[in-house]
């Protein structure tokens, strides 16, 4: 099979890393790509939203299977306009990558359907909002409805803050027009667990549990960030846990959207909260989580090309996916400054330090070639350096062994990924 990858992330080079590993496939294009996704497959300058050159592309290169791995392009339809054009997609239509793409739609789904999410209020103007947060209990969680990197969620202690984010958001516009509208929502306690999961529609397999690090500096300080790091498991994400989002959130979502005429096949992440009240869901995300990804694939067992072409084909039933029973710890090296101003385009040295050595990945995320052909960083987060263990202690211990292999100006990385789940292990 021939497979073209859209997109050019971490997320994307290993995805395109995991296919590489599919006996099914013999050749793989990836549009438009980075240094690290160009080893393993053929890289093609097109942009993730130019679907009609991307669907020419395919036609060309003769594509079996095409996988939309960015949130950008779902939201937009590429899946629409490439199965129009005669290419079986792996991905969400437009209509169902509406879960991430409207934070009211996805919220009022959960609301109607009875999925345990925090309570909220949507705003369509400043003065309505303004007028809310009169009476609003504080702490409030403003979102802006629309796509915004995972940065259009202000955390607002005191009213004063929230009349801020309000203006910030809807007046200002800092997420352009993404903040025309806003959810304001309760805001609540508890630790975070990221759960991806394949959908085909009307079966839903649930991949193995990770959690993100989003701030940018160690201890949760600074800005959020589309992830720092993560590993997996989560220690938190136990049988009981699993058990009641089984019963109250994962198929009750999929079987939301078919009911609402979004048939939903691709990925569906779901971002938990685990409150007192036990698991909430804090949003969905209709694609796979960045860096999630790079710990959760690396411990998939299954082929993701049959499990890809299973959600596609409706027969998802039928696959029983397995993980192996270890764990994986990915820490993002990036520039310094990021998420803000940081510099780009310096060389990168010591990537071959990963080559033929088992359990250790430097999956690229903001890389590019110069004209020389050297690596050179090209992005806010420029790699995601994961290693996998026996547990999360060897894997963390490996994971910060591997990232001292690599050197690049201005590289910056928190220290502490990990290290709270780590240290309470060993204190038990
Ligand atoms: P989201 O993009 O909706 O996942 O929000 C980004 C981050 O903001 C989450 O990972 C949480 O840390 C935080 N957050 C979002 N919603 C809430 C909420 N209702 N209560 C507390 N924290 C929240
Ligand atoms: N790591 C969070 C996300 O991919 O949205």
């Amino acid at each position: 099979m021939k497979v073209l990858i859209i997109g050019g992330g971490g997320r994307e080079h290993t995805i395109a890393w995991k296919i590489a590993r599919s006996p099914k496939v013999h050749q793989i294009y990836c549009a438009p790509g980075n240094a690290g996704i160009a080893e393993i497959a053929e890289c093609v300058d097109i942009g993730v939203m130019d679907f009609d050159r991307q669907a020419a592309f395919a036609r060309e290169k003769g594509i079996d299977l095409i996988v939309v791995g960015p949130d950008d392009p779902l939201v937009a339809g590429a899946v629409d306009v490439l199965e129009e054009a005669g290419f079986k997609v792996f991905g969400p239509s437009k209509a169902a990558s509406l879960l991430e793409g409207s934070k009211s739609f996805s919220k009022d789904l959960m609301k109607k359907y009875g999925i345990p999410t925090a309570s909220y209020e949507v705003f369509d103007s400043p003065e309505a909002a303004l007028s809310y947060l009169e009476t609003a209990k504080m702490p409030i969680v403003l979102k802006v409805d629309g796509l915004a990197l995972g940065k259009g969620v202000l955390i607002c202690s005191t009213r004063e803050e929230a009349v801020n984010g309000v203006k910030t958001l809807m007046v200002h516009k800092q997420f352009g027009s993404a903040g025309n509208r806003i959810v304001a929502e309760e805001f609540m306690t508890g630790r975070e667990v990221s759960v991806l999961s394949f959908v085909d529609g009307k079966t839903i397999k649930i991949m193995t549990s990770a959690q993100d690090h989003k701030r940018a500096k160690d201890g949760d300080q600074g800005l959020n960030t589309g992830g720092m790091g993560t590993f997996s498991p989560s220690p938190f994400y136990t049988e009981e846990v699993d058990e009641f989002c089984r019963r109250n959130i994962y198929q009750a979502t999929v079987d939301a959207m078919k009911a609402e005429g979004r048939e939903f096949k691709g990925i569906i992440f779901f971002g938990l909260m685990l409150t007192e009240e036990g698991p909430k869901v804090l949003e969905y995300n209709a694609r796979f989580g960045d860096p999630e990804t790079q710990v959760v694939l690396p411990r998939m067992k299954n082929d993701i090309v049959e499990v890809f072409e299973a959600c596609i084909d409706g027969s998802l039933d039928q696959i029983d996916l397995q993980f192996e029973d270890n764990a994986a710890v990915c820490v993002v090296l990036a520039s310094s400054g990021y998420p803000e101003h940081y510099e780009k385009g310096y060389p990168i040295d010591g990537l071959e330090a990963f080559k033929n050595r088992n359990g250790y990945f430097a999956f690229h995320a903001g890389t590019s070639l110069d004209d020389c052909g050297n690596v050179v960083t090209s992005g806010g987060r420029v790699l995601g350096v994961t290693a996998v263990g026996a547990d999360l202690k060897e894997a963390r211990d490996k994971a910060y062994e591997a990232v001292r292999w690599v050197s690049f100006e201005n590289k910056y990385m928190r220290q502490d990924i990990g290290r709270e789940i780590v240290k309470r292990a060993g204190e038990e």
